[in-house]
């Protein structure tokens, strides 16, 4: 595109919005009506010189004050279909993300590094810009590596994980589940209402909606009967539901405190943060820019404090992370606040990009080093994964020089997120990636909520001496099973990851109980699923639990296996 065009482009956009100031008798209807022209025309073109033009007519309208800006974007929200639901959906999201985002919009260089992430990542018409390069700093060089400890034979422990439990305290039984809007089976208006709908929901939850209470409890009873003695939990975070256009600070505390509470029946709980547990949902400010989330942190380490002690729960409670050491092994907990990362944190969009928020990462680094320094083996527990588009390559690319340091130590990663099931393999070398060279990998763990498949929890089987993982174990409570309405959840076990997994690589493998599923182990898997489409489509199925699972055509499990062997998107 002509560097002239672009220039008229944004003098036009931009003429026509200085035009619609209040105070000139210009209505707000107007103002929203040139931030749908200036988005249209950016969408039509389809160019990333549109989308920068479409950037500096916006941060116009936000030079006129959060109110106006909050208005203008609300109104071409409704026109635009931005959201699913309508007006008061629109209203709503806007009036609790549009401020942050005028903040963004006034502090924005455009063209810049910011301005073309924020168009890549929502606008979808710039490419990717390159990752700012900034080498993490080490206290140490990294020792020879001295490969993975050797399997202590001894009994092992089991682990329970569960993500994403979207508990809606709203959900109504009966209510209507084809409500239009993103999360259903609450009473909006009176057609939802029970005996009103013809699409009634069940007690136990439904793919339209978030987690009944009765779901909660269903799964929490089943784990205490299948892991009764299970060592610990590791809580992946996300427990408001989905209704973000319409969050409180009081209501997320009410929702957090009840769900933590369920999570008394379990012996020991390490959480970690999740982007919905803010309200505004995912504004998590960095430290260097404010304070606003320090309610939730606060809130978060009382109530972890009673499994991590109180010491742990407020070190960095100015950033939501933590890091334990559990007491009857040999092994570091180290829990973080991933929402710094994740690029629907409109916080992030500053002037200059910040290559380490609220210095997180130069304190993972720490904790990782004293870990070294005693032996330790480290679990790390996250909610978003790095390496995935909704992730800033940036720091993916941060992340991962830590994980390449600090291999020899971090013995796994457990993230939560997407909904789905699947894993994420760390290399040391991203252009010639081998079993030898696979140092790390991050177990992803499917969701509770019902949106994207049967609801899930995992067990594992780990090392007691090593906190080696030997077996990953997915249960899930499938919607379909008739009984499941009527009577309650069934929960049974879907797959072990060793006895899927390992008859495609090794034929002794699958019975040998004391091996570890290590990076090398996943690695072969995935070049068994590049190799052999039974292989693939089994997995790409467990994804989603079997349910509703989209076609995948060659390109698309190419992209598929290149996202399960490219953890911290170093690429
Ligand atoms: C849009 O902005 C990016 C930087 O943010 C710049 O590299 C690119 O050249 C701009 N595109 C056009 C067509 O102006
Ligand atoms: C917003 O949530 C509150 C409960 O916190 C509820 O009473 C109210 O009806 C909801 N409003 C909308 C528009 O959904
Ligand atoms: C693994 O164990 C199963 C039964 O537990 C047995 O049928 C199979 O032959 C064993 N495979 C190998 C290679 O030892
Ligand atoms: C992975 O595959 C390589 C080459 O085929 C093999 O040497 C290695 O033992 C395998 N490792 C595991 C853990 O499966």
């Amino acid at each position: 595109m002509k560097f002239s065009t672009i220039f008229t482009f944004a003098c036009t956009a931009t003429f026509a919005i200085s035009q619609a100031v209040p105070g000139t008798g210009v209505t707000k209807k107007d103002l929203g009506d040139e931030v749908i022209k200036a988005l249209e025309k950016a969408l039509q073109a389809g160019t990333c010189g549109a989308c920068n033009t479409t950037l500096a007519a916006l941060k116009v309208v936000s030079l006129l004050g959060d109110r106006a800006f909050v208005d203008a974007l609300s109104s071409a929200c409704v026109v635009l279909g931005l959201f699913r639901g309508g007006e008061d959906v629109c209203a709503g999201a806007i009036r609790l993300e549009g401020p942050t985002l005028a903040h963004d919009l006034r502090e924005m260089k455009v063209p810049s590094h910011t301005s073309q992430l924020f168009c890549a990542h929502f606008l979808g018409l710039c490419g990717y810009p390159d990752v700012v390069p900034y080498t993490v700093s080490f206290p140490s060089p990294k020792p020879a590596p001295a490969g993975r400890p050797a399997p202590s034979g001894q009994e092992p422990i089991q682990i329970v994980q569960y993500s994403d439990i979207h508990i809606d305290p709203f959900y109504v039984t009966g209510s209507n589940t084809d409500c239009g809007k993103p999360v259903c089976c609450r009473v909006y208006e009176d057609s939802d209402a029970p005996g009103s709908t013809s699409s009634p929901a069940g007690p136990f939850g439904d793919y339209a909606c978030d987690v009944p209470v009765s779901l909660e409890e269903s799964m929490h009873t089943a784990i205490s009967e299948i892991a009764p003695n299970a060592a610990f939990t590791t809580f992946t975070g996300d427990i408001v539901d989905h209704a973000v256009w319409n969050t409180t600070q009081a209501q997320n505390t009410i929702d957090i405190n009840d769900a933590y509470a369920k999570m008394s029946a379990r012996r020991l709980v390490y959480g970690t943060i999740g982007n919905h547990e803010a309200s505004p949902t995912n504004a998590f400010p960095p430290t260097s820019v404010g304070d606003d989330s320090d309610w939730v942190y606060n809130l978060l380490s009382g109530i972890w404090s009673r499994w991590i002690g109180v010491t742990a729960a407020s070190a960095e409670q100015d950033f939501g992370a933590y890091s334990t050491k559990y007491e009857r092994g040999n092994l570091r907990v180290v829990s973080l606040n991933t929402n710094f990362y994740y690029a629907l944190n409109f916080w992030m969009y500053r002037r200059n990009f910040e290559t380490d928020p609220s210095g997180q990462l130069a304190w993972l680094v720490r904790e990782l080093q004293a870990a070294e320094d005693v032996n330790e083996r480290v679990y790390i527990i996250d909610h978003t994964p790095p390496g995935r588009d909704d992730t800033f390559r940036d720091i993916s690319n941060y992340f991962d020089q830590i994980m390449n340091r600090y291999s020899g130590t971090i013995a796994t990663l457990f993230f939560g997120h997407t909904y789905k099931g699947h894993f994420e393999i760390a290399y040391s070398d991203y252009s010639a990636r081998s079993y030898s060279n696979a140092l790390a990998v991050s177990y992803i763990m499917p969701s509770l909520t019902p949106t994207d498949g049967h609801p899930s929890f995992r067990i594992y089987s780990v090392d007691p001496v090593t906190f080696a993982i030997l077996d990953s174990t997915t249960y899930i409570a499938d919607v379909t099973n008739p009984g499941y309405q009527t009577t309650s959840p069934v929960w049974t076990k879907y797959y072990s990851a060793k006895e899927a997994y390992s008859p495609l690589i090794s034929e002794t493998f699958a019975n040998d109980t004391s091996a570890e599923l290590a990076p090398a182990f996943w690695h072969n898997v995935t070049a068994a699923l590049q190799s052999n489409p039974d292989a693939f489509s089994a997995y790409y199925a467990r994804k989603t639990r079997g349910w509703e699972v989209p076609a995948c055509d060659d390109v698309c499990k190419v992209s598929k296996i290149c996202q399960l062997q490219a953890n911290a998107g170093a690429r």
